[in-house]
């Protein structure tokens, strides 16, 4: 299949004329039951027509992905949020008024009109209005629900931009629209509201305590950060290996000095064993790692930075063929339970505590 790319430049709300047109006939492809990736605040989308099994269908294999994990439907107007959730309670109501658009996706009952195609074969669908302007124009010209997993090969980190969308995707869709680069970085925060007290299955740009600041009681799925919880994730996406660089992932926990050492020791054993090793780590160590490939996540004290470099590099490390990695650690309160949450899951949970460090 030839794949078509539309590069948008507008900025904002205003589009040239073309630009214009371009998302135009790229809604039409929606419509007529093609996919189309683009771009939101978060991540790359791989979208199709919510409504449409067919669409939905395509999507699971243009990803590779297995057909039991749901997809989330985009939309673009409030008003268009009842012809797929069945039940909107007052606690959505208010979340949708604090955080739409933007990253956030409700768990919400299910209409008749959203086939299990969509839906992984729940009774219950997600949906997310996103904020990004090139993301809100196109779910308008398709038809108004686009169902959207993130636009990577099943099991490859999600793309923050358009080339890594190309990578995974070119010739396997219709379209990809080039928008640019990912705000956030990270996918979007999940909530199910159909539990009580409403309950986060997946962290991201929204925190656990910004949801608490509008409903109260908010609990976390115990499994987001744990690997020993005996629990299965309640969100069926999370429990696939996602995010999965090629090279394997150790994350090493420690005071800074002893981290660095230990990477360090570690790196030169395994490249006089013949691996090619990668260090993720933050501005302020950089200069301290001794590895073939080193790369900055930018400053520990900027979260939403990190959150943003950090698929990139996952991908990096794959181009390099790193056979090993070694990244460090963060705290995981407000984003940077987002980011930890990510990482461990790209480390299939390998963590390295050192001592001294009461973490
Ligand atoms: O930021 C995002 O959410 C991006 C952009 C493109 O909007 N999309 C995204 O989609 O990350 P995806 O398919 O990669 O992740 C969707 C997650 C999966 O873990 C899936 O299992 C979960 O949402 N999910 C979808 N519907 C669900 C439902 N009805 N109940 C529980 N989890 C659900
Ligand atoms: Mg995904």
């Amino acid at each position: 299949m030839d794949t078509k790319i539309i590069r948008i430049e507008g900025q904002g709300e205003t589009f040239s004329m073309e630009e214009d047109r371009a998302l135009r006939e790229a809604g039409e492809v929606l419509r007529r039951g093609g996919l189309v990736a683009f771009p939101t605040e978060t991540v790359y989308g791989l979208g199709g027509n919510a409504l449409n099994p067919e669409s939905s269908r395509k999507i699971y294999a243009a990803k590779g992905r297995p057909s039991d994990n749901p997809l989330i439907v985009h939309i673009a107007r409030m008003e268009d949020l009842a012809r797929v959730a069945g039940q909107i309670p007052e606690a959505a109501m208010e979340l949708a008024r604090a955080f739409w658009p933007g990253p956030l996706t409700m768990i919400l009952p299910k209409t008749q009109e959203v086939p299990y195609e969509t839906t992984g074969g729940l009774d219950t669908v997600a949906v997310r209005m996103p904020s990004h302007p090139v993301a809100r124009r196109l779910i308008s010209y398709g038809g108004g629900y686009v169902a959207a997993p993130s636009a990577n090969l099943s099991g490859r980190p999600s793309p923050t931009s358009a080339r890594y969308v190309k990578e995974d995707m070119g010739g396997r869709i219709d379209v990809i629209i080039d928008g640019g680069d990912g705000e956030i970085g990270l996918e979007s925060t999940i909530v199910d509201l159909t539990v009580s007290p409403p309950q986060v299955l997946r962290p991201g740009y929204v925190t656990r305590e910004m949801l608490a600041g509008v409903l109260g009681q908010v609990s976390m799925d115990q499994t987001i950060l744990r690997a020993d919880s005996g629990q299965a994730p309640r969100a069926p996406g999370m429990k696939y290996r996602h995010y999965a660089p090629k090279g394997e992932l150790t994350i090493v926990s420690g005071q800074a000095g002893r981290v660095t050492a230990y990477i360090n020791a570690i790196a030169a054993e395994d490249e006089a064993r013949g691996h090619r090793v990668g260090v993720i780590a933050t501005e302020e160590l950089l200069p301290e790692y001794r590895a073939d490939v080193v790369c900055s996540l930018g400053s520990r004290r900027d979260e939403e930075e990190i959150a943003r470099r950090l698929y990139g590099i996952l991908r990096r490390f794959d181009d390099e063929k790193v056979t090993r990695i070694y990244s460090e650690c963060f705290d995981d309160t407000g984003l940077g339970q987002a980011i930890m949450n990510r990482l461990l899951k790209a480390a299939g949970h390998r963590l390295v505590v050192l001592e001294d460090n009461p973490k």
